[in-house]
């Protein structure tokens, strides 16, 4: 079986996956590695990343999972906001809905990523709140991961 590990990341975080992935995975049957791109198509197994953006995947990912056929898709990603599975499975079934009809999804993984300074300062802008504080105590957690835990949990989920 042929595979593709295809990612869109912007600060770094789903790349971290992608890496870990491309050293777990076998290196024969590898015909693609790097951003969306219709090269990957012809695998028969497409490990797919994404980073959240407003609560589902970013654009790039998305538009390259409509294009999809017949594929199996293996769905990964990163949030800002972690610590919670409901909030990863709500992310993962919005993200699962895009594909066509004829893929299938055979697996997915999701664990948090660190966002940029300029968040935490905006949060640091607003008006003390209970919400306040629970985003920049999840800012501060976000900050150590992907840590080294995430990633083997991510190897064990595509070798499962
Ligand atoms: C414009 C923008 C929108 C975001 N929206 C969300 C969101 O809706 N939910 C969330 O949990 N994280 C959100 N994040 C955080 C990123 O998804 C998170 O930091 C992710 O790990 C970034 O992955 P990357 O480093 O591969 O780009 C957002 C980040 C940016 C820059």
């Amino acid at each position: 079986m042929s595979y593709a590990i295809v990612y869109s990341s912007h600060t770094g975080n789903t790349a971290l996956l992608a890496q870990a992935l491309k050293e777990t995975l076998p290196q024969t049957g590898c015909l693609y590695y790097g951003a969306p791109d219709a090269r990957a198509l012809a695998a028969d197994i497409i490990y797919v990343g994404f980073w959240t953006d407003k609560g589902t995947c970013d654009a790039a990912a998305a538009q390259f999972l409509q294009s999809l056929t017949c594929q199996q898709v293996f769905l990964f990603g990163t949030a800002g906001f972690g610590g919670n599975d409901t909030y990863f499975a709500q992310i993962l079934e919005r993200v699962q809905a895009l594909l066509p009809e004829g893929a299938q999804c055979i697996g997915s993984y999701m664990c948090q990523g660190k966002m940029p300074q300029s968040v935490r300062e905006r949060y640091e802008g607003m008006e003390d709140s209970p919400r306040r504080t629970a985003m920049l105590e999840n800012f501060d957690r976000a900050l150590h991961h992907p840590d080294d835990a995430d990633l083997l949990r991510l190897k064990a989920a595509v070798t499962r």
